[in-house]
């Protein structure tokens, strides 16, 4: 039985991930921060299966124990802060967690290894945000960063950390530059699940308006649960690589927005308005993501259309506010 390791095991992709690779016959440990995480309780009950190790990804010593104890075959680097805006607001803690964050789970995995080629494979979750003004579209591999925040500057450093690794210490290690993806686990920060939870409270009642940024901006978006079958593939070939994953269709805010009212029958134009505090002071305009090099090496296809993805968001967050009107929290960061 193989055993990994993820960090940002109570993120969206962490409990995708877990599920997935406990599904495949892993045991699977999950790396929680803090001295009383609260979502605990709602990953207990997700995935009864799944074993926890404490550490943080801004504390060396705790990754290098939680190696130690874990001894993974893989390990898998999801961990970070992951919403954009915050890192204007907070650039130092975003460079420290999700691009220091990379180095501090390398050095833990290589010191583990003694003087050894590290035996344990290694992914680590890059982002389409690396591309930011993008040079070319579709983006591919070799397509040039052009990071647009502190975000995508701490994930630029994340990824040629891992190709560093590769190339310095014989590592199998992978970076999956993925594209935007979604679900109904996504954090009510981000756009897509900011509208469907918005529209469901709209349709039901308890909102009337929903006020957002630039509804220009053009994503390739995704269905999580479709992400995570490519970062265990990475992982199972001979040799550590990078690979764009994404479904090789964008479409704009005002596309997702207007599915998403389209969705509960109602007419977008009489509840968005548009707020100058969701404009960001760097915007990436377009991403588009070609994901051949997927397709032909790792056989991996995305299986959920963006309308479907609207539909499976919004559906979920109708049901979450007739079940529990007051769960719903709709982020005004
Ligand atoms: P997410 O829902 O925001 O989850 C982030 C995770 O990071 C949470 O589990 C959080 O744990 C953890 N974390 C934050 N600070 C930490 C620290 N100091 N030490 C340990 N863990 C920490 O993100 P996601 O959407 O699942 O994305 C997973 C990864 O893929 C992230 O690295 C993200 O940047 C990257 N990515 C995401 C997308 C996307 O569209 N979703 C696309 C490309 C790349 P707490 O509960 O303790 O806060
Ligand atoms: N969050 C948010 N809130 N975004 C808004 C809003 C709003 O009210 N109005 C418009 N937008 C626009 C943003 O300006 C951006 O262009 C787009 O919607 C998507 O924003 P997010 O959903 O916050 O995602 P992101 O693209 O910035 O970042 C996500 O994808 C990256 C991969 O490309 C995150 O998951 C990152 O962690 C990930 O790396």
């Amino acid at each position: 039985m193989k055993t990994a390791l993820v960090t940002g095991i109570t993120g969206q992709d962490g409990t995708y991930l877990a599920e997935y690779l406990i599904s495949l016959g892993y045991q699977v440990y999950g790396l929680v921060r803090g001295q009383n995480n609260p979502k605990l309780p709602w990953l207990h009950e997700l995935i009864p299966d799944l074993r926890l190790v404490e550490g943080d990804l801004l504390d060396q010593g705790s990754l290098i124990a939680a190696i130690a104890k874990v001894a993974p075959d893989e390990v898998y680097n999801l961990g970070s802060i992951s919403f954009v805006p915050l890192a204007w607001k907070q650039p130092e803690l975003v460079a420290s967690t999700t691009g220091l964050g990379v180095l501090r789970v390398l050095e833990a995995i290589r010191i583990a290894s003694g003087n050894g080629s590290p035996r344990c494979r290694f992914y680590q979750a890059s982002s389409s945000e690396m591309f930011g003004k993008a040079r070319e579209t579709p983006q591919k591999e070799d397509t040039p960063f052009y990071p647009r925040s502190p975000y995508g500057v701490a994930k630029a450093y994340g990824h040629y950390l891992t190709i560093n690794y590769r190339e310095s210490y014989g590592m199998h290690a992978s970076s999956g530059i993925l594209f935007n993806h979604e679900s109904p686990r996504r954090g009510p920060e981000f756009v897509t699940r900011k509208i469907s939870a918005s529209v469901a409270r709209i349709k039901l009642g308890q909102q009337s308006k929903l006020a957002l940024g630039n509804l220009d901006a053009q994503r390739d978006w995704g269905f999580a649960g479709d992400y995570v079958r490519a970062m265990h593939q990475m992982l199972q070939q001979p040799e550590g690589g990078d690979y764009v994953i994404g479904t090789g269709e964008a479409h704009s805010v005002q596309e997702f927005v207007e599915a998403a009212f389209e969705q509960v029958g109602l007419d977008w134009r009489e509840h968005v308005v548009t707020d100058e505090r969701f404009i960001r002071p760097a915007e990436v305009d377009l991403l588009r993501a070609d994901p051949r090099k997927a397709e032909r090496e790792l056989g991996w296809k995305p299986g959920v259309s963006f309308r479907e993805l609207v539909a499976m968001m919004v559906d979920a967050d109708l049901h979450n506010v007739r079940e529990n009107p007051d769960a719903l929290f709709v982020s005004t960061l």
